[in-house]
């Protein structure tokens, strides 16, 4: 029982994020995870990997736009091997300049091509799509009902009551830029004077994608633009008057994608990483940390309180142009709607 609770412990050390100083980032058997989902998967996957392959695995939590900054920054040498998480957006951007390395894995071939990398520099592991994620008793004292639609987060009643993630940091709320930028046929023009209109409505922007679902649990905010599995996931915590809903316009989604790293310290353990991180066994393993992502894998059964896709209206969402633009429409949206959260 001693020994157990010992051995748990630590794994749950050694998988722990920011913990560089204890886990040297690279050599042999050993492995360094830029993650982007949230702390509670990462864990999860990291300790599971490492109990698999006998891999020390530590990882580093860092938002889309936070880990495409900091693999500029190394550029060619970075401390971690592989990116996991996050969607496929930042990849694209991150391939177009030379931060990842081609790697076709075995276990990809159940990849729809839609979703991974026609060259193997990313590959698609789950999928996930926007929704509102509203507290319903500010909802009540506003006298609103859940939006269903894009046009009602401009309502005047919801005068700073809106949270949603920075796009230059946030993968999240840069999908949610995309979706506008593709409901307006791509019209940049229209697409920032929507989200200048509902920048007004707009109390507080976060860094981190899913943080706005705790601020609405909180009732800090009315509605929060997050992904519906981590609304799902704040409603599984114990954020009951959280209530999910969809624009009727469309809405857009995410392939949240991994990949290696290019000068990668470690690309042998990298890429037993990717080639895991895509089986049926590992996919099934969010439910375990309350992620309700839908797993790529289509061997990998989908946690109950997954989002059902076939009942929404999605919006025709092209990451590789989505990628293509990353950086300059969040730089225009800091300059012409709000700069980036500290
Ligand atoms: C959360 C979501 C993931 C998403 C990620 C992006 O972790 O659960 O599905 O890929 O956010 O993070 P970001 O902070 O960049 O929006």
């Amino acid at each position: 029982m001693l020994a157990a609770t010992v051995a748990l412990i630590f794994v749950v050390l050694t998988a722990c994020g920011g913990t560089d100083d204890e886990v040297p980032a690279s050599g042999p058997g050993r492995l360094e995870v830029l993650c982007t989902v949230e702390e509670s998967w990462c864990r999860v996957m990291v300790a599971a990997f490492e109990a698999e392959t006998g891999i020390a695995t530590s990882y580093e939590r860092l938002g889309s736009g936070d880990a495409l900054a900091a693999l500029r920054a190394s550029k060619g040498s970075p401390k971690y091997s592989v990116w996991w998480g996050g969607p496929a957006d930042g990849y694209v951007a991150a391939k177009a300049e030379g931060l990842l390395e081609r790697y076709v894995s075995a276990n990809a071939t159940s990849v729809p091509a839609a979703s991974k990398d026609a060259e193997g520099a990313w590959t698609g592991v789950y999928v996930g799509a926007l929704s509102f994620c509203s507290n319903r008793a500010e909802l009540a004292r506003l006298g609103l009902a859940a939006p269903g639609s894009w046009q009602e987060l401009l309502s005047p009643a919801l005068t700073g009551r809106i949270s949603i993630a920075h796009p230059s940091s946030s993968g999240t709320a840069y999908t949610a830029l995309w979706t506008v930028m593709t409901l307006n046929r791509f019209d940049e023009a229209a697409t920032f004077a929507y989200l200048g209109a509902l920048n007004a409505n707009v109390g507080e922007y976060t860094r981190s994608g899913a943080a706005p679902a705790g601020i609405a649990g909180r009732g800090d905010a009315a509605v929060a633009v997050v992904f519906a599995h981590d609304c799902a996931m704040a409603i599984d915590g114990g954020a009951k008057d959280l209530v999910i809903s969809f624009p009727r316009e469309g809405t857009g989604y995410e392939t949240g994608a991994t990949a290696l790293l290019a000068g990668a310290p470690n690309p042998e353990a990298g890429k037993k990483w990717v080639d895991w991180v895509l089986g049926a066994e590992a996919q099934e393993l969010g439910a375990g940390a309350k992620a309700f992502q839908i797993p790529m894998n289509p061997d990998a059964k989908a946690p109950a309180l997954s989002v059902k896709l076939g009942s929404l209206a999605l919006v025709d969402y092209d990451f590789t142009k989505a990628g293509q633009q990353r950086q300059a429409l969040t730089s225009r949206f800091e300059r012409e709607v709000a700069p980036p959260p500290r």
